[in-house]
Order: structure tokens, then sequence, then C-alpha cells
């Protein structure tokens, strides 16, 4: 199976963490999201140790919540003792909600509003991840204003190109995204730092992009990231204390695609910030990553229910499910590769060539082509896996469709974690 938490059971029924999916789907309905805790935590415990033992003392994670955001989660990650990367007010409020202590958050977001900034400032958060100083100016004026000294990263772009989907690369020049090097803008904006008093700049950030298989681009971005500390260093006596790279781990959504074994991506890194420290003779800063995808993806699998199967003949065969595009808009907006498979018959022959589509009214609402599949039934469970990342965090309510139920699986003992969003959901904001 493509990850070692799927398996297949003597009913010829899909598991996961050994529970069958399709007892789950007949006990909770579909679309139904589940998610296996333990590899969520077995994910981060990876990260964690492996960041400690390579980068040495301090470096640790950040799990990058954009992926999955929701009360759980932020749960499971403060059990695990890892930080977090937020991008919004509305993250931030639901980690704080969940008990979680801010003052181990990053702050990300390329336009934070005078709001969002008084915010988090008054939550505490710990780092804000500066993307540009014009925002500079307002945390710097409003940390004076409660006499505070607010500690920051910026965000800079090393010009790095990690040849991964477009929507998905932010470490070039040309982004949205922080600051460039190349342009001498990076080093006006460090002058510019180092002269305010009411925010505290504590090193830099970099981020190249997501869904990257090839270690290299990594190495690249820590090498150019480094040796652009030495030369603040030399230009302006200023030494980083931090260096976060971001996120970008590719996941395996299909057997064609390598598993990576983060550890050893993590030592390579390590092996070139080795090399570049010591020739820089600087201090090994200590170093962050913010892994989203590569800490729940693999955790989660969706379920429908397949409603009608139609072939048209010299063209192509759908098959229809009670989802689509609003609990994953991913192969809408970018392609991505998923595994499909008959939850419940697992042993029948895959002999059916088919295009699974969602139930929107747009052409566009599909969730893989050129899947085979035993040709389904309506009602036959159908399950798409790896969908832990950026599915229920990009879900919408497109078509006035409710959000899906996910429920999370701990020692083979199932429970919900965000409720089936219900039609009275649906008109809840409208007047
Ligand atoms: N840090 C920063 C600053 C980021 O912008 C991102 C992702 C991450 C960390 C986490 O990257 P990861 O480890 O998950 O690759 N919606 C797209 C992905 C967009 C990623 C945006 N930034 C998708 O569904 O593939």
């Amino acid at each position: 199976m493509l990850h070692t938490n799927l398996g297949i059971n003597e009913k010829n029924h899909l598991t996961l963490a050994g529970v069958d999916t399709v007892s789950l789907a007949e006990t909770y309905g579909t679309p139904l999201m589940v998610m296996d805790e333990e590899r969520i935590r077995r994910n981060l415990r990876l990260y964690k140790d492996a960041m400690r033992r390579f980068f040495g003392e301090g470096s640790r994670p950040l799990f990058a919540s954009k992926a999955f955001s929701c009360k759980y989660i932020y749960r499971v990650v403060r059990e695990e003792g890892v930080g977090i990367d937020l991008v919004s007010s509305g993250e931030l409020y639901t980690a704080v909600e969940a008990g979680f202590d801010v003052k181990n958050a990053f702050l990300h977001g390329n336009n934070k509003t005078d709001d969002d900034i008084r915010y988090a400032i008054e939550c505490g958060v710990g780092h804000f991840v500066v993307d540009n100083l014009t925002e500079l100016d307002r945390i710097d004026e409003i940390a004076a204003a409660r006499g505070l000294v607010q500690p920051i990263l910026l965000r800079l772009t090393p010009g790095i190109d990690p040849h991964t989907h477009a929507a998905i690369t932010t470490g070039k020049v040309d982004s949205k995204f922080g600051i460039a090097i190349e342009t001498g803008q990076a080093d006006a904006a460090v002058a510019y730092t180092l002269k305010k008093r009411n925010v505290r700049l504590d090193g830099f950030h970099c981020h190249i992009g997501s869904q990257i298989f090839d270690v290299k681009p990594f190495c690249d971005a820590a090498a150019l990231m480094i040796s652009y500390i030495a030369s603040v260093k030399k230009a302006f006596g200023y030494e980083a204390k931090i260096l976060n790279l971001g996120g970008g781990p590719g996941v395996r959504y299909i057997e064609s695609q390598p598993e990576l074994d983060y550890a050893a991506f993590i030592e390579k890194i390590a092996s070139f910030i080795d090399r570049e420290t010591a020739r820089y003779n600087l201090k090994k800063p200590e170093i962050l990553m913010e892994p989203g995808r590569s800490i729940v993806a693999d955790s989660c699998l969706t379920l429908y229910t397949v409603g009608g199967v139609k072939e048209i003949p010299g063209f192509k065969n759908y098959v229809s499910i009670d989802g689509g595009m609003p609990d994953n808009p991913r192969y809408a907006l970018y392609q991505s590769d998923y595994t499909v498979c008959l939850a419940s018959r697992m042993a029948d022959k895959p002999d059916f060539l088919c295009t699974v589509a969602g139930r929107c009214c747009e052409s566009g609402d599909l969730i893989q082509e050129n899947v085979p599949l035993p040709r389904p039934n309506r009602g036959d469970i159908l399950a798409v896996l790896v969908t832990g990342a950026y599915n229920y965090s990009m879900a919408s309510n497109y078509n006035r469709i409710p959000r899906p139920a996910v429920i999370a699986l701990r020692n083979g003992e199932a429970f919900p974690v965000i409720r089936r969003e219900s039609f009275a959901d649906l008109t809840r904001n409208d007047l």
C-alpha cells in the first residue's frame, strides 16, 4: 500500500490505522475525512528528533497550520511540544481557543492588517515573520504603544526556483512574499529594522515552495541564507540567532512518487549548514522548519459514496461521488495527483478506467482522471488517499454544499474532531 497505515482486512475493506473505513462511513456518513492521530504524532516526532540531532540545540519544527487548522490539531501539536506557523488572525484565534501557548507561534502573512497586528500582540504571539517594511513600521508603533519589544524575523526571498507547481512556488525574487536579497532590498530592510526600538530582530526566514522531493533546493537556500547572515554580520555587526527555512518537503500521493526519508533530508541540509557556517566562521543559528503537508497529509483519507456511473462509448467513464471540489479543490486548482480506490471492494479487479467527478455544477469539479477502479456500483464507498493537507483547510461551501465531518482514530477508537456542517450552518450569517 501507499503508506504503512493503510491496509485491507478480511472483508476486503480498506483500513486506516487498522480500522475498517467502510464501517466508519456507515457510522458517520459520507463525505467523511478520517485522520490517523498516531501518524500525525509520528511525523511531528520525526521532525523534532531529527532537527535537534542534526541541526543542534534550539532547532525545532513549527507545524504550518495552514495545511490543517482546527482546535483538535493545535491540541495534538501542543501535546507533542511543537510550535506552529500561523498566517491569519483566524488561525491565531483557533489556536488560542484550543489552549495553544502562542509564545511558540510565528505569524506570517504578506498583508497583516493593523487589526491583525494588534490582535497578535495582544495574544502574545512569540514572533512575527515580517514581510515588508510598512508592516514593520506598524508593528513597531503598536508594540511601542503597549510598551513592548516584539521579536521578529524578516522574510527574505533567496531567489531559488524549486521546480514545483507555479502556484505553490514562493522563494523566487518575483514573488508577492518577502524581501529580495538579490536586489539589495534585504540589506536596506536589515539596516532599517536594526534602528527600530520596539522590534527585536532575531533572524531570517525563507520558504522556497511546497511538494518538493529534491533536497538540493533546500541545501541551496540554506547555503545562500548562511552566506547572507555572514554578509549582514560583516556589514552591520549583527549576527542572526534564528534561521527559519520554511516548509515544503514532498509527500507521496501516488505509487510513482518516492516516500521521502525526512530525517535523511534534514541530515543533508545540516551538512550544508555546517559547511557554510564553518566557512564564514559563524555560530550555528537555531534552525527552524515549517512542515505542513508532511505532518498531516498521509494521516488522512476521505471517504465518499458513489452515486452514478456514466459511460460514454468512445469517450470515457465518469464516477460521481457525494463530495468534490468543495471538500478537495486541489485537482481543480493544481491537477494534483491522488490515489483513489474502492474501499468497499479492495480485492476486485481494477479494470474500469474512469474520471472521478464531484457533485458541483461545474465541469472542472473533478478529483482525479484516468483512475483504474473495479466498476463501481451506486452505494460503494470510494476512498481518496492522503488528503490531510490543504483539503479541509481549503474547503468551501460552493453550491451550498456543507463541509464534511472529520473524525480521528486513536488506539483503534474513532472520535469526531470537526462536526459535519448542517444546512443551518450554511445560512447562519445570511440576513
Ligand atoms: N511556511 C510557509 C511560509 C509557507 O508559505 C508554507 C506553505 C509552509 C510553510 C508549509 O509548506 P508545506 O510543508 O506544507 O509544503 N495549497 C497548496 C499549498 C500551498 C502552500 C503554501 N505555503 C496545495 O494544496 O498544494
